[in-house]
Parts: C-alpha cells; structure tokens; sequence
C-alpha cells in the first residue's frame, strides 16, 4: 500500500484524485496539505507538514509554485519522495528539485495524460522528419481560471521539439509587439484562454502546400489524476534521482 500526502488536496485536481483513490486499494491517502484546511474527504488536512505526525512513501503535489518552499525541506527531511504536477515553477525552484532528486526520487511532469506523452514521441519524430522545410507552432487552449501561460505542457512539448532538431530553436509567444517575417528557426507559442476547456495542445508543422497537425484533448481532469496515481506507485520506494513519464510508460 503506498501511502501518500495530498498537496493541494481542496483544489480541482487535489478532489479528483482524492475521488479515485476511494476505490483503489493499492494506496491510500494518510494527510492533505492545503491552504484550505476544510476536511472533506475523510483524511486530516493540515496547512502545515510539521502538524503531520505520521509518514508517508511519497508527496503528490498539484497546487501552487509557493508550496514547493514547504515539501523539498520536509522530503529531504523525511525522505518522502515527491510526485510534482504542479507547473509554472520558477527556473530556480526547478533546479532546487534537481538537487532534492540527489536525496529522493523525485518524479515531474508538466502532463501525467500518458495520451500527451505519446503525442510528445510523435511530434519529435515529425520534427526530424521535417526539420528545415516545415514552420512549427504549439497553440494550447486551457480554460478560464488558469494562472500561468503558456501552458507547462505546451513549454514541455517545446523543449521536446527542441531536443531532437539539430538548429536549436528560439520560442516566440508574442508576434504582436515586433512587426516582421516569421524567421525559419523559432517555434510560435500561443496560449488560448476560455470557459472550461480541460486541455487542448496542437503541434503544427506548415510546410509549401502541406500541413500537419497533431493534437491531443483531455476530455476530464481524470487522466492526469490516474497519471499521477500510477507515477506515486512507481516511483515509492525507488533510489534517487528524477523520473519523468518517459521512465514511468
Ligand atoms: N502535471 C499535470 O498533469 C497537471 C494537470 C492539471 C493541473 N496541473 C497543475 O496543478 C496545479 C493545481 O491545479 P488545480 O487545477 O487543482 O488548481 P486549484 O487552484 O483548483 O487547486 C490548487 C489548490 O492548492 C492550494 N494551495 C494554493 N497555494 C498553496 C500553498 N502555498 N500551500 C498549500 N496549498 C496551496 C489551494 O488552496 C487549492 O486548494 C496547477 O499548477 C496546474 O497547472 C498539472
């Protein structure tokens, strides 16, 4: 039984997940962490790890970039190894989650949908295909009450991109503020913003009189919850070091 603290536990994904795991008998929820303390879900919630008196195998996080400064001292602490789904961290909070994976595992990724990263494996096979002869642009859609864009998964699916082309691209996310041709070695970044769109991501590679696109839609917020699930049972009891869905599928 893998026996998880849930850190974001009264937010949209913290309720999902908490849903799910109510019928999986392979893990179970012992502390909530949130800055809404409200007990919902039968668990103890707490604002703060040092008012936890129990242990826990790993840290599922979907909250905010500011609880980072409360789990990497308590996993590294603890040795609590820590599941991070939480996006729009800082460069510097990314490298302190690097050196935590020197003590514990530490699992991250900005998408936990295994639909997303098999997009990802996709995209950069097109992007060698097609290197030099196709313009590629992301454009992701989220809904209305997200706070950070683009979207980390759009920023991951770049990065991807980038990793397997051979000129290394620049990242354009504003065409509004500089007027002139769009330049062969840039990836255009586009963030849409409206009503209750769970997720949408699009890769597209323009080339002379042909286009391909290939897009992935989360449906639910369920798939990243089962995806976080199933990255909290594989990395629990691991060595340290930083896993990502790569490892996990
Ligand atoms: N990696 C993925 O697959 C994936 C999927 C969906 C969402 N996310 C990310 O997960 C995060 C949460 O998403 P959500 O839709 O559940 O958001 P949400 O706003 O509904 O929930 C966030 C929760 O975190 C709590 N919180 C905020 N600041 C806190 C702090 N300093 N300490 C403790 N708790 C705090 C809030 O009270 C809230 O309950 C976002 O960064 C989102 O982009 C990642």
């Amino acid at each position: 039984m893998t026996k998880v603290i849930l850190s974001g536990c009264n937010g949209k994904m913290g309720q999902v997940i908490s849903r799910l795991v109510e019928t999986d008998e392979s893990v179970s929820i012992v502390c909530g962490l949130d800055i809404n303390t409200a007990e919902k879900n039968g668990y103890p919630v707490v604002d703060d790890l040092s008012k936890f008196e129990g242990k826990a195998d790993v840290i599922i996080d979907f909250s905010h970039p500011d609880t980072l400064d409360k789990l990497l001292p308590y996993c590294e602490s603890t040795g609590t190894a820590l599941v991070m789904a939480t996006t729009g961290l800082s460069e510097g909070q990314i490298e302190r989650l690097g050196k935590l994976s020197e003590k514990v595992a530490v699992f991250r990724s900005a998408n936990m949908s295994i639909g997303i990263n098999l997009l990802m494996s996709l995209v950069k096979k097109a992007a060698q295909t097609l290197e030099g002869d196709f313009d590629i642009e992301i454009v992701e859609k989220h809904h209305n009450q997200k706070i950070d864009a683009p979207s980390g998964t759009a920023l991951m699916i770049a990065d991807g991109i980038s990793e397997a082309l051979t000129t290394k691209p620049g990242y354009v996310y504003d065409r509004h503020a500089v007027r002139k041709k769009r330049s062969a070695d840039e990836i255009g970044i586009h963030a849409v913003r409206g009503g209750t769109i769970v997720g949408e991501h699009e890769v597209i590679f323009a080339g002379n009189d042909e286009i391909i696109e290939i897009k992935h839609t989360a449906m639910s917020k369920e798939i990243f919850a089962v995806g976080s699930i199933r990255a909290a049972k594989f990395i629990s009891g691991k060595n340290p070091g930083m896993y990502s869905m790569q490892d996990m599928m």
